[in-house]
């Protein structure tokens, strides 16, 4: 069995990588990635030795270099992770997330259509639901909820998962979407809401909390994600979505108390700042699904994932302090200067 994943030296994507190369040894694993602001190699530095795994540079949607890859490799599935994935980036300018998330699905699509392929996942997410009120903690994200987004990147998102459909009905592609819940755990970006936290914890910098931080996500471990992907891509219905989520509601202030507890750190760090644009209030995924149809549940709660989490950016100061002091700490200034 040989698996492109694509945006596998991101965040999720090389969790996922981790995953497979574990639980499914004699699988070829071959990640593609862009290598853009959020890709990092040297997160995939434990595999790069892994006679079982191949790293190619490559853009989704560089259609040569996909029939070359394509042509070499003969895949028999394609995980599709590769995207722009920040909603502030893409309030900012949108133009890059329509290219990667959009078009870049339809270009590895297009692949799998000519090359031929057991299976096209696609990484979804449950943004493309729009958001919940906060009065109606009755109301979950199931796979009939409407599609109604609310940024450019849940928008591109949408679009996307739309094509795939299209693609499954059109030309008889095999498809599946999963579509989760705010991911943390280690090798998350730390534009993000838990890993920029904790490393302006340790740094002693503001703590900055967009609105009242009343927002509500739903958390899960990242690894409770990489399973349930696995399990859809082996056993999950092809034509068929699937909503990932553990029923792990938080508000964000609570979520940056927790961190400041954890690390002994003041609430004085917390700021307000201005809110985000079209700022979602409430996500929260009705998982049931998946549970009734793959026996998928999340198995790390909340306490422990984020302990590993916060002990995992502790031991890994490197790897995130090498990303804050390049250019990201130009986005930093423009995000959060006159906010
Ligand atoms: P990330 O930003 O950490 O990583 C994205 C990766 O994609 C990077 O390695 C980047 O270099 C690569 N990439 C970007 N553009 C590319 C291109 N044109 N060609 C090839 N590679 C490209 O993202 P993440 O948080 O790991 O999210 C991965 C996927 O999961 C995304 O599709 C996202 O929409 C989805 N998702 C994320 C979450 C979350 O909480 N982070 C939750 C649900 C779904
Ligand atoms: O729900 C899944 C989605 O979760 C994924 O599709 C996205 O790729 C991923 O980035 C994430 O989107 P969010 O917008 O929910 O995540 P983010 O970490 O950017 O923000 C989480 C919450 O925290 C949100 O309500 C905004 C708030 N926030 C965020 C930042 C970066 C702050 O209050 N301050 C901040 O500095």
């Amino acid at each position: 069995m040989t698996i492109i994943v694509t945006g596998g030296a991101g965040f999720i994507g090389s969790n996922f990588i981790f995953h497979m190369l574990g639980a499914h040894p004699d699988y070829r694993i071959v990640c593609l990635d862009k290598l853009t602001y959020a890709g990092n190699l040297s997160t995939l530095a434990p595999v790069m030795d892994n006679p079982n795994f191949r790293f190619v540079k490559a853009d989704i949607c560089d259609r040569e270099a996909l029939d070359r890859l394509f042509e070499e490799e003969h895949p028999d599935m394609v995980v599709n992770f590769a995207a722009e994935s920040h909603v502030d980036r893409s309030i900012e300018d949108p133009g890059i997330f329509l290219q990667t998330n959009i078009m870049g699905t339809a270009a590895l699509m297009d692949a799998c259509r000519k090359y031929g392929i057991q299976r096209y996942h696609q990484v979804s997410t449950d943004e493309v639901y729009g958001d919940l009120p906060l009065d109606r903690p009755d109301l979950f994200f199931t796979e009939e909820t409407p599609i109604h987004t609310s940024s450019p990147y849940s928008s591109s998102k949408a679009g996307a998962d739309l094509l795939v459909l299209a693609y499954h009905r059109t030309y008889g592609l095999p498809v599946s979407i999963s579509r989760c819940s705010n991911n943390y755990g280690p090798y998350h970006f730390p534009e993000k809401l838990i890993p920029l936290m904790i490393a302006n914890c340790l740094n002693d910098k503001p703590l900055p909390v967009y609105g009242e931080g009343l927002n509500v996500r739903d958390w899960l471990y990242v690894e409770d994600h990489c399973r349930a992907i696995d399990l859809i891509i082996h056993k999950g219905r092809v034509g068929e979505v699937y909503n990932v989520g553990g029923h792990n509601e938080m508000r964000n202030i609570d979520i940056v108390k927790l961190i400041c507890k954890a690390l002994g750190k003041s609430e004085s760090l917390i700021t307000y700042v201005t809110d985000r644009k079209g700022h979602d209030m409430r996500y929260a995924i009705d998982p049931a699904k998946i549970h009734r149809e793959l026996g998928w549940l999340p198995e790390t709660k909340f306490e422990d994932g984020i302990k590993k989490t916060i002990d995992w950016y502790l031991t890994h100061r490197e790897w995130w302090e090498t990303i804050i002091s390049g250019e990201y700490q130009d986005y930093y200034e423009k995000m959060y200067a006159n906010r």
